[in-house]
């Protein structure tokens, strides 16, 4: 029943048939939730007792069809038959050309375990050392699982704050857990999370506001009482002592991401709930001095918590805010004060989609339009709206823009367009529909064709370029940790393959998620899973990388079971919403979009 295919295609004869009229992966989006059964079939006994004692249960998507609105099958069944029609995609190209090369070690990149198990449904035995991983990173409080530490590296005494639960690291564990049927331990840290910000905030004598989450929380055992007590970071005690802005957007996500799959609405139904989204809320749609509908924020104030220079509006807090924004409309109650919550949300929704689908936009004609831009413009008709003088576009970005494709640029306040690609953003975009469809698919056409600068030999950059010399000294302080092509300065996040595949499948081009995985696989697991790597291409782990970092192992575990079954992408991804189109007429100077 839960095969959205015509009852003929259903016959074992009518299986093969489309077996052989579309390639595997093809046929691997296009009949998910059934062809998980007959991989399930071709595990070894062993592998699937392996994962047994790992306690994995070999479960699809908790969501049934008609429970996920927003996945839109129909698309997915659609598309392979138009991409037959299609030339051939750049990874096709790419992987047929690389099978004609032998790789340094004398054979044929094609002709590796790897690749050859990517077509044989075998679960690739690093899920099975990711599992046992990751649940050794599982924090207890008074005996209940809370979330995971942020590394459990044993290579290094040197713990810094590794040995927390970080509210942004634990996203993709949660989804991890989630996909596997284990809904426990999200539960239980959605609402420890929750009590934390009840908790009174302060940094010196500055009281912070009631809706911030914690960044992190440890749990501490006191053994003479025999009992566990959490102690919350809000910011204060962070490098920086910056607040997370993302935190709370990441809360709202999760427990939308809960709600769905397991379809337990009592959780974000209940007043706690209720109250503690409208508190996070309350944060970011006060009225005040904005003349944008983006949010205002300090340096370092999300997953990138150093001074990067993405102070003022960073793609990456804009695009969690739409997301986070729209997750709560969908949760939110409409009664009390929750109606005049979801009236400032639509309001606010709107504005923003329409600012940042217009004014962040850059493709080759956008970038083409600012590099012809007047300034000093006053009045309603100035076409350049933040006044950016066309001297402060970096030369890079001239080569970087191909013809085909686009993204959102990092930043964008007054006379200033932060010109940077950050993965982050760009995918949270398209995971939220804050993207178009058709920016979204100029997104992933940019990633085909910067593929070197932007994914290289391990995924993902952060963001590209780097800083170096004069302008690293002055943006980020002369940070030692963010010199060029290292961390959060053009550094590789493995972290990031989760999202990178969630657009992916969103956008219907899982063979791109395809190819850095396979990346991921011929590496992480043998560098013991670090946190980062350094380098133009991302060859060298980290110089100061944690191993056994949590998020870079739950994020190649939820890439791998999204891939696996693409139906799980509705916990982590929106439709359009059609009534939030831009509807202003733009000048003539703005593409079309
Ligand atoms: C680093 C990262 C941050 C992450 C933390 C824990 O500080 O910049 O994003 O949450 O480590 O892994």
């Amino acid at each position: 029943s839960f095969l959205p295919l015509p009852s003929p295609y259903k016959s074992p004869l009518c299986l093969l048939l489309l077996f052989s009229h579309f390639s595997s992966e093809e046929f691997f989006l296009l009949s998910s939730p059934f062809s998980h059964l007959l991989r399930r079939r071709s595990w070894s006994s062993q592998t699937v007792s392996e994962m047994e004692s790992l306690g994995l249960r070999a479960v699809g998507s908790h969501c049934s069809l008609s429970e996920m609105d927003d996945l839109d099958l129909n698309r997915a069944l659609d598309r392979p038959r138009l991409k037959i029609e299609r030339k051939r995609s750049f990874d096709e190209r790419s992987m047929s050309e690389l099978s004609r090369h032998d790789s340094p070690r004398g054979r044929s990149v094609l002709d590796t375990p790897l690749s050859s198990a990517r077509n044989s449904f075998e679960p690739h035995p690093m899920m099975a050392e990711a599992w046992e991983a990751l649940r050794r990173s599982m924090v207890f409080f008074r005996g209940l699982p809370v979330g995971t530490l942020a590394a459990v590296d044993n290579t290094t005494d040197e713990v810094l704050n590794y040995d927390q639960v970080f509210v942004r690291d634990f996203v993709p564990s949660a989804l991890a857990f989630l996909m596997n049927g284990e809904s426990d331990i999200v539960k239980h840290f959605l609402l420890k999370t929750l009590q934390l910000q009840d908790s009174e905030k302060r940094v010196d004598r500055f009281k912070l506001g009631k809706g911030v989450m914690p960044a992190s929380f440890k749990v501490s055992h006191d053994p003479i009482r025999e009992t566990d007590h959490l102690v919350a970071d809000f910011g204060e005690t962070a490098i920086g002592r910056v607040a997370p802005v993302d935190s709370g957007f990441w809360w709202i996500i999760l427990l939308r991401a809960y709600t769905k799959s397991t379809g337990d609405l009592t959780l974000s139904e209940t007043p706690e709930c209720q109250k503690g989204m409208k508190l996070i809320l309350s944060l970011c749609l006060a009225e005040g001095f904005d003349t944008f509908p983006t949010l205002l924020c300090a340096d370092g104030c999300s997953m990138i918590d150093r001074r990067m220079g993405v102070y003022g509006y960073p793609i990456e807090i804009q695009a969690l805010f739409y997301m986070a924004l729209r997750c709560a409309l969908s949760m939110l109650r409409p009664d009390g004060d929750g109606r005049e919550c979801i009236e400032k949300i639509t309001k606010r929704l709107h504005a923003l989609s329409f600012h940042m689908r217009n004014y962040f936009w850059l493709d080759y004609q956008q970038l083409n339009d600012i590099y012809r831009y007047k300034t000093e413009e006053y009045s309603h008709t100035a076409v350049n709206k933040f006044n950016v003088m066309p001297d402060s576009i970096p030369d890079w970005v001239f080569d970087f823009m191909p013809l085909r494709g686009g993204y959102f640029v990092g930043n964008v306040g007054p006379a200033h367009m932060d010109f940077r690609w950050f993965a982050l953003g760009n995918c949270v975009s398209i995971m939220s529909s804050l993207a178009t469809p058709d920016q979204s698919m100029a997104i992933m056409d940019l990633l085909e064709h910067r593929w070197d600068e932007l994914v290289g030999e391990m995924p993902l950059k952060i963001c590209y370029p780097c800083l170096e010399g004069h302008e690293w000294r002055i943006v980020t302080g002369c940070d030692p940790k963010n010199t060029r092509w290292s961390y959060h300065n053009g550094g590789s996040w493995p972290v990031l393959l989760w999202q990178l595949t969630a657009a992916c499948i969103k956008t219907g081009r899982p063979q791109i998620a395809r190819r850095a995985v396979d990346l991921i696989e011929s590496r992480l697991h043998r560098d013991c899973w670090p946190e980062y790597y350094d380098g133009k291409l991302g060859r060298y782990v980290g110089k100061q990388a944690r191993k056994y970092q949590t998020w870079s192992i739950a994020g190649y575990l939820v890439a791998k079971m999204l891939l696996e079954d693409p139906s799980h992408i509705g916990m982590i991804s929106l439709e359009e919403d059609k009534l939030m189109k831009p509807v202003i007429k733009r000048s003539a100077s703005w593409p079309q979009l």
